[in-house]
């Protein structure tokens, strides 16, 4: 077959109606979107849900679903004249912010809650050549900060975190391409909440396919917090909030109201799941899928197990879970929830002792 010459489409020209391009935004891309959307062929049988999917979040670009707001906020703040970008972050956004910051020529600067960044998140924005500043705090004091920063006017910087409004613009993306590998809207969306903004993306981004009449139904929106950072489900900020799942450590989330809405609106829920479950459904996506998500992203699976196991799912229901963020990028849990390698020593005799067969 001869070469087009045409590449793949990017994302954002792909749903340019949906989103708030103009010839006069800047063209940048890094290959975001276009995810896989996996049916969990093991884990829906032992669930009795046949029609259970994973969206895979962590094959965009910086391994996770922020590329796709990222790439659409630092479009628009080049377009603006912006030099520099500036993000509070438990790890995903400094990543996607310091890769689309370099490639597009900005400063970045990013502040981190000391010591709770999974280590590859950390290096992602290192090596991209961001200026890291951890904070003596949690994420929500981090993003005040960044906050008061970008009201200042002695040093211009644009906000990417997801009080930018591009940035949820973007992460719509997420919902138009569920539905265009579904063929339809699914009966259910399961996603991790932390600062609520994704929850609040894919909801809009479902109204709008409604909207464009492109699909005739809405999904009700499922939420999962982690039960130590759950500020949504008990109805109160959490002053500390404690989980594994570093990414969704988060106790006062700026989305709070966009999420409430998109759980009511679509008749949907928000609840809670342990850290426990969390690890036996990133486990179980690794070795009974083949899929290595990062914690935060198995809570969205998680919540569906235990929803399942209660009899609260109808089992025809069509349920995609997004997950939201590659395994590699937090190698600690990884590694504490694996057993040790085998000493093969040096000869075939071992290894096969190695391996008990002898
Ligand atoms: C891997 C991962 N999952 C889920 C979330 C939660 O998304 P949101 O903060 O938009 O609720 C985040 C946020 O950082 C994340 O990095």
């Amino acid at each position: 077959m001869p070469a087009t010459g045409i590449g793949r489409p990017r994302l954002v020209e792909r749903y340019r109606r949906f989103l708030p391009i103009s010839d006069a935004t800047p063209s940048l891309s890094l290959g975001e979107g276009f995810t896989s959307l996996v049916r969990l062929g093991r884990l829906g049988r032992q669930l009795g849900l046949p029609n259970l999917y994973v969206k895979l979040e962590g094959q965009n670009p910086t391994g996770s679903f922020k590329d796709r707001g990222m790439v659409v906020a630092v479009s628009k703040a080049i377009e603006d004249g912006a030099r520099a970008i500036i993000c509070a972050s438990t790890g995903n956004t400094s990543a996607s912010a310091a890769a689309y910051g370099a490639a597009a020529g900005l400063e970045v600067v990013v502040l981190l809650p000391k010591g709770q960044i999974a280590l590859g998140k950390l290096l992602q924005a290192l090596v991209a050549g961001a200026r890291v500043i951890a904070v003596d705090g949690n994420f929500d004091l981090a993003l005040r900060i960044v906050r008061e920063l970008a009201d200042r006017r002695d040093h211009p910087i644009t906000l990417v975190n997801s009080i930018n409004p591009y940035r949820l613009e973007g992460q719509k993306t997420g919902a138009f391409e569920v539905c265009d590998d579904l063929g339809r809207a699914p009966d259910i969306l399961a996603i991790p909440v932390g600062n609520a903004g994704n929850i609040s993306a894919y909801w809009a981004g479902f109204r709008d396919y409604q909207g464009a009449r492109i699909t005739s139904s809405l999904p009700r929106m499922f939420g999962f917090q982690a039960a130590g950072a759950a500020p949504l489900v008990l109805g109160h900020p959490v002053e500390r909030p404690e989980t594994i799942a570093t990414a969704i450590r988060i106790g006062n989330p700026a989305s709070w109201h966009k999420a409430i809405a998109a759980r009511d609106e679509s008749g949907g829920l928000i609840e809670a799941v342990t850290d426990d479950e969390i690890l036996a459904a990133y486990r179980d996506l690794a070795r009974l899928e083949g899929v290595f998500c990062e914690p935060s992203s198995a809570a969205s699976l998680a919540g569906i197990r235990k929803l399942a196991l209660a009899g609260r799912i109808e089992p025809e229901a069509t349920i995609v879970c997004v997950l939201t963020g590659n395994g590699l990028k937090d190698p600690h849990t990884a590694e504490r929830n694996v057993g040790p390698i085998l000493e093969g020593g040096s000869t075939t005799a071992a290894v096969v002792a190695a391996l008990g067969w002898s």
